[in-house]
């Protein structure tokens, strides 16, 4: 399986986003009913007639597939394609999976980010919040990677602020904490590998058309 061979193969981040995504294709006549069944612990499902393949992979891991051209096309948060910083094209924005990523901590936080204060930091994503941080503010801060529920790091103490995505707010608000700085819009991107765009310009580049004429 590679960039060169007949098939266009897709990387998909697991969950919400490749039923999103394959509800997309399904609406431009490329079906797999085989990805459907969700009792099925398959990773890998094939489409003969349009030549084309899908796998399911964790989010983080689609861009290191695409960049090493084990995949053609990928779908991933833009979240996750500016934390892994990948060799790889970003092509269309798909309109789903719209949030942003943010700064956020409670009121008493303010103050710090106002005056550039040295404040702890934690993220699930260090690699956008050192960049935000450190070229966007010039502000020093030290940033304290961890894998999920973020909201605890300020109520606990770990933290003054945290970087995480806001979604509808709930998470903050059930946890008293609030939006202090925007720092990007997000939603769902397809990427694509740098060679494949070459090889198989003509293939992505109607797939892409269509799409953009389905979501616009
Ligand atoms: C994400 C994110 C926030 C929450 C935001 O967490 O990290 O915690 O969703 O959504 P909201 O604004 O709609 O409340 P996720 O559910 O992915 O779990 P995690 O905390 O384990 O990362």
């Amino acid at each position: 399986m590679n960039t060169y061979d007949d098939y266009l193969t897709f990387a998909l981040g697991k969950g919400r986003l490749s039923n999103k995504t394959m509800d997309l294709l399904e609406q431009i006549g490329i079906t797999c009913d085989e990805m459907k069944d969700p009792s099925s612990r398959k990773l890998i499902f094939t489409n003969e007639e349009h030549k084309m393949r899908f796998f399911l992979a964790k989010g983080p891991d689609v861009p290191t597939y695409v960049e090493y051209g084990a995949a053609d096309i990928g779908v991933v948060g833009r979240d996750t394609i500016l934390e892994e910083n990948r060799n790889v094209c970003e092509v269309l924005d798909l309109g789903f999976g719209k949030c942003r990523m943010c700064v956020c901590g409670p009121e008493s936080s303010a103050e710090k980010l106002l005056h550039h204060e040295r404040i702890r930091v934690a993220s699930k994503y260090p690699v956008i919040a050192r960049e935000y941080f450190n070229n966007q503010k010039d502000q020093t801060v030290d940033i304290i990677k961890l894998n999920g529920s973020v909201e605890l790091g300020p109520i606990v103490g770990l933290a003054d602020v945290i970087v995480d995505i806001v979604e509808t707010g709930s998470t903050l608000k059930e946890n008293g904490l609030t939006v202090l700085e925007e720092i990007v819009p997000l939603s769902a991107r397809m990427i694509v590998n740098p060679v494949s765009m070459q090889m198989k310009n003509e293939r992505i580049k109607e797939l892409v058309l269509k799409l953009k004429e389905l979501i616009q």
